[in-house]
Order: C-alpha cells, then sequence, then structure tokens
C-alpha cells in the first residue's frame, strides 16, 4: 500500500467543470468501477461530491496502465492528471462531470477493500438489514450522501436564521430526572447513587422554560432526545429536536418566528417559495372535515357528519351509535363506484385496523345503488344521505358509526388510503398549515383521569378558563401544531407562568401538591422568582429533513439510525454487559421470563 506522501488534493471529483478543462488536478477517492478497454483503462472515481472518469493509457504510460489494472471496485486511490474535454461522441449527459476526464499521469492506491457486501450504487435494492449492518457502506451511496449533507445545510440554515433572530444556542443536560406523563423513559442507572436513576431527556422541556426564568429571552438548541416508544416509519428512539423558546410571547409571536423559518428553510433548501401566513385549522375543525390532527390537506375527500339523518334509522348500527353518543360519518370517495367487491372489502380492512366494528357502503349506479345496508334504510334516508354526500353516479359512499374518536381515526387513515388508491395526491406539492386549539386535557379511559394532552406546562386559552373547574374536556390550550403533508413536524405552546394556575393544573391531572413537588419541585420553585410569559416549540428535525429529502423513511437521513425494534444493527447495541460493570451499580437482572 502506498501513502500520500505529501501529494495533496487539489479538488473534489464533481466540483471540477469545463472551466477546468487543462489544468492539473490530484483527486482522491473510492473506484466506483473498472472498465478495460484494451489499451484504455477507465476509472469511475467516487467522492462526497459525485463521480469523475480517470483514463489510463497503455499507449503513453504503459507502467501505470498495468497498475490501473489492479484496481477493484471500493479500492481508495490518489490520481494525478490533467483534466481533458471528452471528445463529442464520448460525453455522458447522465453524469454531471460527463464532459470531462481526468488523464491519469500518476496513480496511489492507498487501500484495498474487500468486496463489499453490497453493490454501492445509487437507490439499493439490497436489504435494508443488510445495509445497516454495514451502515458505513451504505453512507458510501450517494442518495444517502445527499440527505446527510442535506441535513447539514438545514442545521446550519437554522442556526443562522435563528441566530439572525436573536435566539441563542444553550445546551441542557442529557443525564437528568425521570418526570412523568409523556413516553416511557431511557433510565441510567447512577454508579455513585445506587439504586437511583437519571433519565434521558424525553425534550428539553423544562430545562428550557428555566432558561427563560433565567432572563435569556430567546433560546434555541438542536438537541437529542429520547424516547423509549413503539417505533414508526417516521420514529426514532433517539431523534434530535429544533427546540426554541421565548420571553414576552403569545400565540401568534412564536407562529410568526416559526413560519418564518419554515419559509427560509424552503427557499434556501429547495428554491421554493411558501407564503405565509400559513393555513391554520383549529383542532376541531382538523377531526371533523380529515378526521386527523395532523391532515395532509393536499386531496379532498373530506369526511361528512350524517348522524341526524340517520339517528332514527332502522339500520341499528346507525341509530344505536348515534344514541351512544358517537357519530356516524362518511367520505364520498368519487369515481369509486368501479371498485370491486374486493377492493371494497380491503377498504373495510383498513378501518377495521383502526377500531371499526365496520364500514356500510353505498354505490351509485346508473338506476339506484347497490349497497348491503340500502335494505334497512328509508328512501327518504337514503336520498339525504346520497344529497349530503353530494353523490352521483359511479360515486363510492363510505360510513363507518361509532365513538366520535374510533369515526375520526378510521375513516382519516381510510381517507389516506384512498387518496393513495385513487391517486389524489401531488407528491410534488408541499403542504403546510397549523392545527391550533387542541384540547389541554384527555380522558384517560385506563387510569380513569384526566391527562395533559401536551404536557401539563401547557397553558389553557385565556377566555376557557373558566371550564378548569366545571367542564375540564370543553378547555381549548394555546397549543399548535405544524403540520406538513400529513407529517407533525413540529409542535409546542404557551405556557403556564402563574403558579396557581400550575397547581390547578396538576390537581386536574391528579397529582397531589406533594407529588407535583417531588417531581417538578425545580420548576415550581423557580416560578415563585418571577417567570417571565413564555412560550415556544420544537421541530422533529429528522421530520423536516426526511420530508425535504422526499423520502418517508426517516432513517434515511440518519447517519445511524435504530430499527423497529430499537437496536442498531451495526454496533449490536443494546447488548448485555459486564458482570462487574453491573456489580458497580448494584444491577442484578432477571431473566423476564421469571417475572
Ligand atoms: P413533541 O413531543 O410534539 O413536543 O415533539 C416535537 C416534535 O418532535 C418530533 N418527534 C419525533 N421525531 C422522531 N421520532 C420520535 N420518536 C419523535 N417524537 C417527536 C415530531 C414532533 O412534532 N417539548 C415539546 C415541544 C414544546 O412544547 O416546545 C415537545 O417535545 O416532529
Ligand atoms: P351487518 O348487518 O352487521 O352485516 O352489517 C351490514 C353492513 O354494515 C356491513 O357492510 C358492515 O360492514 C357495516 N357495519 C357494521 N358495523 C358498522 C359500523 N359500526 N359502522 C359502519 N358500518 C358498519
Amino acid at each position: 500500500m502506498e501513502t500520500l506522501q505529501g501529494m495533496k488534493r487539489t479538488h473534489r471529483c464533481a466540483e471540477l467543470t469545463v472551466n477546468d478543462a487543462g489544468k492539473e488536478v490530484v483527486l482522491m477517492g473510492w473506484v466506483q468501477r473498472r472498465r478495460d478497454l484494451g489499451a484504455l483503462i477507465f476509472i469511475t472515481l467516487r467522492d462526497r461530491s459525485g463521480i469523475m472518469q480517470i483514463v489510463f493509457n497503455s499507449d503513453t504510460n504503459p507502467e501505470l496502465h498495468q497498475k490501473a489494472f489492479q484496481l477493484r471496485s471500493e479500492y481508495v486511490v490518489a490520481v494525478r492528471g490533467t483534466l481533458a474535454l471528452r471528445s463529442p461522441k464520448d460525453i455522458n449527459r447522465d453524469m454531471p462531470t460527463g464532459e470531462l476526464e481526468v488523464l491519469a499521469t500518476e496513480l496511489r492506491l492507498l487501500s484495498k477493500s474487500e468486496t463489499p457486501p453490497f453493490f454501492i450504487e445509487e437507490n439499493s435494492d439490497a436489504n435494508e438489514a443488510l445495509r445497516l449492518k454495514y451502515r458505513y457502506l451504505d453512507l458510501r451511496r450517494p442518495d444517502l450522501q445527499r440527505n446527510i449533507m442535506l441535513r447539514h445545510r438545514v442545521a446550519k440554515i437554522t442556526r443562522d436564521y435563528f441566530d439572525a433572530n436573536g435566539f441563542l444556542e444553550i445546551e441542557t443536560p442529557v443525564l437528568t430526572k425521570s418526570t412523568p406523563e409523556g413516553a416511557r423513559d431511557y433510565l441510567v442507572p447512577s454508579r455513585v447513587h445506587p439504586g437511583k436513576f437519571y433519565a434521558l431527556p424525553q425534550s428539553p422541556q423544562l430545562f428550557k422554560q428555566l432558561l427563560m426564568v433565567s432572563g435569556f429571552d430567546r433560546y434555541m438548541q438542536i438537541t437529542k432526545c429520547f424516547r423509549d416508544e413503539d417505533l414508526r416509519a417516521d420514529r426514532q428512539p433517539e431523534f434530535t429536536q429544533i427546540d426554541l423558546e421565548m420571553s414576552f410571547v403569545d400565540v401568534e409571536d412564536v407562529i410568526r418566528i416559526n413560519e418564518g423559518f419554515i419559509q427560509t428553510v424552503f427557499r434556501e433548501v429547495l428554491g421554493i417559495e411558501i407564503p405565509t401566513p400559513f393555513k391554520r385549522l383549529t383542532f376541531k375543525e382538523a377531526m371533523e372535515r380529515y378526521g386527523s390532527d395532523k391532515p395532509d390537506t393536499r386531496f379532498g375527500l373530506e369526511l361528512v357528519d350524517v348522524s341526524d339523518l340517520v339517528k332514527d334509522s332502522g339500520f341499528k348500527v346507525f341509530a344505536d351509535a348515534v344514541a351512544g353518543g358517537g357519530s356516524v360519518r362518511a367520505i364520498n370517495a368519487k369515481g369509486a363506484g368501479s371498485f370491486s367487491r374486493k377492493q371494497i372489502d380491503a377498504l373495510g380492512e383498513v378501518v377495521k385496523t383502526y377500531k371499526a366494528k365496520g364500514l356500510a357502503w353505498i354505490v351509485i349506479e346508473e338506476d339506484g345503488v347497490k349497497s348491503p345496508i340500502s335494505k334497512f334504510l328509508s328512501e327518504k334516508e337514503l336520498s339525504d344521505l346520497i344529497n349530503r354526500l353530494n353523490g352521483e353516479k359511479g360515486d363510492l359512499l363510505l360510513f363507518v358509526a361509532d365513538k366520535n374518536e374510533i369515526v375520526f381515526d378510521a375513516l382519516g387513515h381510510l381517507r389516506l388510503d384512498l387518496g393513495k388508491k385513487l391517486n389524489l395526491i401531488d407528491n410534488s406539492k408541499y403542504d403546510v398549515l397549523w392545527v391550533t386549539e387542541f384540547p389541554l386535557l384527555e380522558w384517560d379511559e385506563e387510569e380513569k383521569r384526566w391527562v395533559a394532552k401536551h404536557h401539563p406546562f401547557t397553558s389553557p386559552m385565556d377566555e376557557d378558563i373558566e371550564y378548569l373547574d366545571t367542564d375540564p374536556s370543553k378547555v381549548r390550550a394555546k397549543a399548535y401544531d405544524i403540520i406538513l403533508n400529513g407529517y407533525e413536524i413540529g409542535g409546542g405552546s404557551i405556557r403556564i407562568h402563574n403558579q396557581e394556575l400550575q397547581n390547578k393544573m396538576f390537581n386536574i391531572i391528579g397529582f397531589t401538591a406533594e407529588q407535583a413537588r417531588e417531581r417538578f419541585g425545580f420548576l415550581l420553585e423557580a416560578f415563585k422568582f418571577g417567570p417571565p410569559p413564555h412560550g415556544g416549540l420544537a421541530f422533529g428535525f429528522d421530520r423536516l429533513v426526511m420530508l425535504l429529502a422526499g423520502t418517508d423513511n426517516i432513517r434515511d437521513v440518519i447517519a445511524f439510525p435504530k430499527v423497529q425494534n430499537a437496536s442498531d444493527l451495526m454496533t449490536n447495541a443494546p447488548d448485555i454487559v459486564d458482570e462487574k460493570q453491573l456489580e458497580e451499580l448494584c444491577i442484578k437482572t432477571v431473566d423476564p421470563g421469571d417475572q
């Protein structure tokens, strides 16, 4: 193997342009491919900028040609040569440097490589588990390189934007205290305090509020958060937030600064101008129209409430749902009347995964309807339903009757499924909106108590405070989420900064004064010393980058991600540790089977 011996790289492969033709250049990188054409050997050399063709000619330099013959894919080389324009017939229009090639005069073999377990190429179809095991090789692939570089750029734009707006980046601890509510914590045992644990932060929430008490006024941080929750395609156990908090603000101020941020990111990264102010939907409207608090509003297929039309219906399923305090809602799948029975049954399966008991349907035909429920409906009910849903010939009307929560969830997901099946989603469109006025509290059926929907420091809306004592379900919060193409990319709220109100909130969610002091004592204590009004928001940085990168897999924008079961296939974490380490921590493990 050779060394650099003073050789210095002059450029990255794809940074060279036709204007550089004639220059002597030194490039370094990985061999993508070697092609032998008798007297000529062509190498495509790859670095993070892209690829460049290198030519070794046995007529001009037989020794070098011989040396190039030994090169294999993924060998690391340094090449000196002259940058030349290709003859017109050899130009490759599919390659950014396709008009150029380097005529090699010197070659150093810096490192050899075994044959990689999968081919390093754009859009690899190699199995993801294999790619994750060899993530460092996977990360050589141009699409992942672009994603990771994009991530860097978005981080840079973020810091610049918030810096220009007076935000200070301040780090908060990673070893902190477990606080209840939210997802499950990751715990870290303390050696010095046997039997005691740190928790990794689910977010810097309490610390950023304390920074407001300290007077920093505008804080931001790009920071890791840890949540032991069930993973999905857009969730990781450790993920990154763009976290921010501001003093002396109300909802509108937080919204304005963050609209500016998203606008800047889209302008600088994608060259797309997103007009402000962004669209807004209240939580109630989002649920009623889209069955979701993170609606994808790039297409219609809105939900329609038909409860009033069927509350006295002979179809018991409908009448009972309304009588029980639930509702009957429907979607008109325009033009889907041609779906086969099998396709309609598949829609039924979709709603069943969201706990709906069934999916009633009506196909509007030339001369009447086809429907398993029409026999239970009166003529008037049928025609009222069709009218309410603007049903026309060729439409498929789909109904779910249940508790509201289930109806929204089932139809909300059915809507997304239909949007895809009917090809209604324009993937080139970016749709961003705020969802506001979330309920402050949710009733937890299992625990039989109110729980904070966002977190217990979220402020109620001023006009709803009076209902805290009488009807907590009615209280809306000064909370807002920001939604991009149906993904929640961020969320936040104005916080409670009044001690009395905070105590009341703890009281409602079933914390005794004692418990609140034990868990959040430091915050409550701090709030005795002049907390300013404050509020903030956190973006899911990985999700934002994922959407900017045009992928729907969060792992594609994280250098070393974890898989569904929260393990890292490359390092094999989590793993067992030495008995000695456990002893030091005074920890004994039990076999889960013995529990
Ligand atoms: P929240 O819990 O809504 O708010 O989190 C903010 C944003 O973080 C992203 N996110 C995730 N991304 C990937 N994997 C996960 N497991 C994951 N969980 C959340 C989402 C979400 O919108 N402290 C509050 C913010 C505040 O009130 O200021 C908070 O953490 O995009
Ligand atoms: P059944 O009389 O139970 O066979 O139901 C007749 C039709 O109503 C079937 O197409 C069921 O899928 C549908 N159905 C049953 N329960 C519900 C429900 N809760 N909401 C909507 N449709 C339902």
